[in-house]
């Protein structure tokens, strides 16, 4: 039988994935979101997979390496029941490891406005795609900066303080459990397939910045952030400002890490800056605006609140 999940129900999980993530910006996985939520087949499969190996992008991304884009939720369901075994392997090898450049659009503001130049270390950082923020090209409203090579466009809601010139970076890292190897094909496969079906505009820029990472080949420590946090900020160069950020990760964590993470951060001379749904991060709550979207995160500067935004980098709303 199907378990009870500790927080809410899968049913629930993939129901609230469906209507407040898919909806509005893919309709495809929005129908497959649903199926599931109704489908006590298919529940009853996740079920049996290991709790962290349940999530909606994580089936959908796995679906699709496997068997290719399924284009109703009858199809999706039969290659699922018929190809369980290999799906649950590739649940079991696999974590949802979107790296989305555009989110360097909302963290771009905060950390202009920090002295430069800054030495930037990320956890959580994938294939360090937000490593590289000063290699893009960005526009707010139409007001631009940076190359055109990618350009992030992010809609801008109250005061936010744009900047006229792109960060100086003198020194970057990152640390990931499993860094992205971008010579690595089936790991760029993987990587693609993150991305959701209708969002071709966001696949070019994701291919766009793997380019660009290719030339500038962005160091990830392999490592678990609670291990490797101090070691690693102590090899940034001493003149310039060591910010440490993370963006969609510390939800992977459960609340004593997260607890753990923040207390070790801020024993560390460095700027911190977050980036994750509300309430992941403990500490930086808001009172007095309400976001533009349900779903948004929250992004904090030493655990102050600074703006909500997209969770995948499409507009920002600064706080007073
Ligand atoms: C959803 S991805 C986000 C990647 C990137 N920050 C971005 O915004 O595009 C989350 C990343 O956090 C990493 N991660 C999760 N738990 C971690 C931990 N305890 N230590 C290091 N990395 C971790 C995962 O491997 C994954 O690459």
């Amino acid at each position: 039988m199907l378990g009870a999940d500790p927080s809410q129900t899968l049913a629930e999980n993939y129901r609230r994935f469906a209507r407040g993530e898919a909806h509005g910006k893919s309709p495809l996985y929005e129908e497959l979101r649903e199926g599931v939520a109704q489908d006590p087949e298919i529940l009853e499969f996740l079920a049996q997979q290991p709790r962290a190996k349940r999530q909606p992008n994580l089936l959908l991304a796995s679906v699709r390496v496997l068997f290719g884009l399924q284009n109703s939720y009858g199809a999706f369901r039969s290659v699922v029941l018929e190809h369980r075994d290999e799906v649950a392997s590739t649940l079991a090898a696999r974590r949802t490891q979107t790296n989305e450049p555009a989110r360097c659009a909302v963290l771009l503001p905060v950390l202009c406005q920090l002295t430069q130049p800054l030495a930037l270390l990320e956890v959580g950082a994938a294939a360090g795609l937000c490593l590289l923020v000063d290699h893009y090209g960005y526009d707010y409203n139409g007001h631009h900066l940076g190359g055109e090579e990618v350009v992030f466009e992010c809609a801008v809601h109250g005061d936010v303080p744009l900047p006229e010139r792109l960060p100086e970076v003198a020194w970057r890292a990152g640390i990931d459990l499993e860094p992205i190897d971008l010579d690595d094909a089936t790991a760029v496969r993987w990587l693609e397939a993150l991305v959701w079906p209708e969002q071709t505009d966001r696949l070019e820029r994701l291919r766009s910045a793997i380019a660009i990472a290719r030339r500038e080949r962005p160091r990830v420590v392999r490592a678990n952030l609670l291990d490797r946090l101090a070691s690693v900020a102590s090899q940034a160069p001493r003149d310039a400002t060591l910010v440490i950020f993370h963006t969609a990760v510390l939800a992977y964590l459960s609340a004593a890490e997260r607890e753990q993470f923040a207390r070790d951060v801020t024993a560390i001379d460095a700027t911190w800056i977050s980036n994750e749904g509300p309430n992941v991060v403990p500490g930086p709550r808001v009172r007095g605006a309400t976001p533009i979207a349900d779903s948004h995160f929250l992004i904090a500067r030493n655990n102050h609140p600074v703006a909500f935004c997209d969770p995948h980098g499409r507009w920002v709303q600064w706080l007073k």
